[in-house]
């Protein structure tokens, strides 16, 4: 019987993030409620509970709250105003809505990242002439303007070779702000999940492949320097204990070619980056995730083999993926996830995982099977 003792979780929007949080579930006897606007949806197509609604209304948002536990989220594209509304009126809203705005601001962000001691990409406010002009002088064209809001997979994100091709994105409106462009060695994140009263789980440092500002690839434990690993470590923890996150985190970090590592952003919800996790580690981030938000005890985060890697799968114009799963299942090792979502150029339709114990044989079969699933054979 799903009784009422079942932990009930509240998660606003029904992605793929939520489809997997949704599986971790299912183990765990939780009733997960998402927030979603269509019943094709990845996470409604896969089982939870339906709330219908949309992120940004707050009649949705409350509703959600009034069937659950506890509200977590998929992604950060929400109402802030109405979350601390919520808040306020004691719904246990986790991360709270004032941790969640350093995923939804990314100059509120970078400058709490400051306050904290945290390095980062030196930045200005776009329209401060006067600080854009330093920056300039002090690093040179190009720059990379950013949204302040609502970017995401690299839309948002505008690499621009002078003054007038700063003009020129201004012009689209909304605030911006501008950063120095990082020489980038390699990408990293630190996936993590941490319980209400500080205690977290650490899972090894991810490298993080991105092109045209999206994911492509992951290799967990990354090829780094021990010391860039524990600095890359350190580094996301403070963050998350600065900033008092609630759940899984995900800190995007830059090193550059001399070995400093900078903070980009920070996700506060499952990532990308811990989908090797899955079967990489001996707790997956979906799972730690709900453990985390229900305050309950945190799973082992260490890896189940000696490297996993993770390959997108992204969508192409001719992709009917689900039909080539039997092909990509021939490539030994694969672990083949589909998200249920229709095929569009670019668009996150699933992912490969591959454990092994060599980085680069587990990317070349991972990238075999991903390549199967978007290509005719
Ligand atoms: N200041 C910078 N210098 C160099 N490269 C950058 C800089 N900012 C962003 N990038 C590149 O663009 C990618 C996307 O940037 P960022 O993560 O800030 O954007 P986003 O759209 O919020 O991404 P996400 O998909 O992670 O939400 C980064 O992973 C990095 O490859
Ligand atoms: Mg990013």
């Amino acid at each position: 019987m799903n009784g009422r003792t079942s932990a009930r979780v509240g998660m606003v929007g029904a992605g793929q993030l939520a489809r997997m949080t949704q599986r971790a579930a299912i183990d765990l006897g939780v009733a997960l409620t998402v927030l979603a606007e269509r019943d094709d949806d990845p996470a409604v197509a896969a089982g939870a509970a339906v709330e219908h609604g949309a992120a940004d209304d707050p009649d949705a948002l409350a509703r959600l709250a009034d069937r659950v536990d506890v509200v977590t989220f998929d992604h950060e594209l929400v109402d802030g105003p109405a979350l601390a509304r919520l808040a306020a009126r004691g719904v246990a809203v986790r991360p709270s809505p004032s941790a969640l705005a350093h995923a939804q601001d990314k100059l509120l962000a970078r400058e709490a990242f400051a306050r904290l001691g945290l390095p980062g990409p030196a930045h200005a406010v776009a329209t401060d002439e006067a600080g854009v002009a330093a920056l300039a002088a002090a690093h040179g064209w190009p720059l990379v303007a950013k949204a302040r809001r609502g970017g995401y997979d690299g839309r948002g994100v505008v690499v621009v070779a002078d003054a007038d091709e700063l003009a020129a994105v201004l012009a689209r409106g909304g605030e911006w702000i501008v950063e120095q462009r990082v020489p980038l060695a390699v990408e990293l994140a630190v996936v993590l999940a941490r319980r209400p009263g500080g205690a977290m789980a650490v899972h090894p440092v991810v490298e993080t492949v991105q092109r045209d500002g999206i994911c492509h690839e992951l290799v967990m434990p990354a090829r780094v320097p021990a010391a860039t690993a524990a600095r890359a470590v350190a580094v996301a923890t403070e963050l998350a204990t600065g900033i008092d996150a609630v759940g899984v985190c995900a800190v995007e970090l830059f090193v550059t070619p001399t070995g400093d590592v900078l903070v980009n952003e920070i996700a506060l919800r499952p990532h990308n980056s811990g989908h090797a996790t899955i079967e990489g580690a001996v707790t997956s981030q979906f799972h730690n995730h709900l453990r985390a938000v229900l305050d309950w005890p945190l799973g082992d985060p260490s890896m189940r083999a000696l490297v996993a890697a993770t390959v997108n799968v992204l969508g192409a114009d001719d992709g009917d993926v689900a039909a080539r799963v039997p092909t990509a299942l021939a490539v030994p090792g694969a672990h083949v996830h589909l998200y249920g979502k229709t095929s569009r150029p670019g668009r996150k339709l699933g992912h490969v995982t591959v454990l092994g114990d060599d980085a680069d044989a587990a990317l070349t079969a991972a990238r075999r099977a991903a390549r199967a699933l978007t290509r005719p054979a």
